[in-house]
């Protein structure tokens, strides 16, 4: 179930497929009968759809719509692409009957553009729904997603932008990043408090509970969901596989992988894993929990490397780093002094063994095994091998020497 906002004809279009439950389905046939004073007869509602099979309360999904077509608007309900019923409207009716439908929106997607956010809404369109998604910029979602998804342009440094997109909305999937973490959480938390929103899934990190790195920040966000009596559910993630993007260019470069970890281990998590259980908590299967998310496996950074290093044919080798380089390092990819100085304490805390410890949170979610280190490592080949180059190619060798 999904509400869908778009200007069309620079007016104000909106529209609300119902997906599934009975109850939705009964809702909506309600909301119908109440515009009946204005254009719509209870008749026509129940009518309109079963006279082609479907009763309001079987039908799956059913979309609302108002055009704007010679200053009469007409409001009409689809099953997928069939149209089933169709009426004219006042344009105050259907703007009141739109308004009342804005209930019916489930979920807000913040970060969608990013990693864990991007593949929460793939999963939510591929099972039919058009969520709303939360972006700075409206070109780069309406290039990636077309009209598939209802975009809210805003930032959530700006509260005013967040509680407009929040409006209606049942469930946030909160995904606030860097040092503003804290803060952006707080901010977030207050305005879906206003708004009434009944549920917050949170991105949060397994680190919280350490207290090392963002895991601080994340544990004062999730503390003021908390304090402000929002029901919530953190999704506490350990290090995501895709983290090992970033040894790609070391590996091309010179065939070796440097950290700050030592011998310490962490069982890094698939991101379709960490997406696919916050699905399930969006789905409000999880309320009130934190589930601690890690991989199969923990794995130090040598052995991680030697994955790698199997999969693509090639000896790779890892090397202890020192810390002034790895802080060069981060500062040379952008990173602020204070997240140079989160992500240097979670090397730490990986090198003392504080981050090993293996969930078995994504078995017990999604009734399946967690995706191990081996698979992501496949998916994911092209990354670390340069242009034209294929694995076995000893291009790393080739690399060294210049
Ligand atoms: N990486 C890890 O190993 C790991 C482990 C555990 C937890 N986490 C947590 O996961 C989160 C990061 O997830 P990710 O990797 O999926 O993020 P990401 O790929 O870095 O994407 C960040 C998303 O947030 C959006 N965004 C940033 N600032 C914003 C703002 N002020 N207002 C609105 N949107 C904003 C970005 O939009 P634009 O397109 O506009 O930039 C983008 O969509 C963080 O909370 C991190 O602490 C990460």
């Amino acid at each position: 179930m999904a509400l869908v906002q778009r200007g069309q004809d620079g007016l104000l279009v909106r529209e609300v497929l119902v997906d599934g439950a009975d109850a939705h389905a009964r809702d909506l046939g309600d909301v119908i009968r109440r515009q009946r004073g204005d254009a719509v007869s209870s008749s026509d509602t129940h009518g309109g759809v079963e006279d082609r099979g479907h009763s309001v309360a079987r039908a799956a999904l059913l979309g609302l719509t108002c055009h704007k077509s010679e200053q009469v608007y007409i409001i009409f309900l689809r099953q997928r692409q069939n149209v089933v019923f169709k009426r004219e409207l006042t344009p105050a009716s259907c703007a009141r009957t739109v308004l009342f439908m804005s209930k019916f929106i489930k979920n807000l997607i913040t970060g969608p553009t990013g990693n864990i956010g991007g593949l929460v809404v793939e999963r939510l369109l591929a099972r039919g729904e058009r969520p709303r998604v939360f972006v700075r910029d409206a070109d780069k979602a309406k290039a990636r997603w077309g009209d598939r998804v209802d975009i809210a342009a805003g930032d959530l440094g700006d509260a005013s932008s967040l509680r407009a997109a929040l409006e209606g909305v049942d469930t946030l999937f909160l995904l606030t990043s860097h040092e503003h973490i804290a803060e952006l959480d707080a901010s977030a938390a207050d305005v879906a408090r206003d708004a009434g929103t009944r549920h917050v899934v949170k991105l949060s990190s397994i680190d919280a509970s350490e207290g090392i790195g963002t895991g601080v920040w994340h544990a004062r966000g999730e503390e003021a969901i908390r304090a402000r009596g929002l029901q919530h559910t953190f999704v506490r993630s350990t290090g995501f596989m895709s983290n090992v993007l970033y040894w790609a260019h070391g590996i091309r470069a010179a065939g070796v992988v440097r950290s700050l970890t030592g011998d310490g281990k962490v069982p890094f998590v698939h991101p379709h894993d960490v997406a696919d259980v916050s699905i399930a908590a969006l789905d409000g299967k999880h309320m009130g929990e934190i589930l601690p998310l890690t991989g199969p496996q923990a794995l130090s950074y040598a052995e991680a490397t030697s994955v790698l290093g199997a999969a693509l044919n090639v000896t790779l080798r890892w090397e202890p780093e020192d810390e002034a380089t790895m802080r060069e390092k981060l500062r040379s990819w952008g990173h602020s002094p204070a997240m140079v100085d989160a992500l240097i304490s979670v090397d730490h805390g990986i090198a003392a063994g504080r981050l090993a410890r293996v969930e078995p949170t994504v078995h017990r979610v999604l009734g399946r095994p967690p995706r191990d280190f081996q698979s992501w490592v496949h998916e994911n080949l092209a990354a670390f091998l340069q242009a034209g180059m294929r694995a076995g190619d000893e291009p790393l060798r080739r690399s060294t020497s210049k």
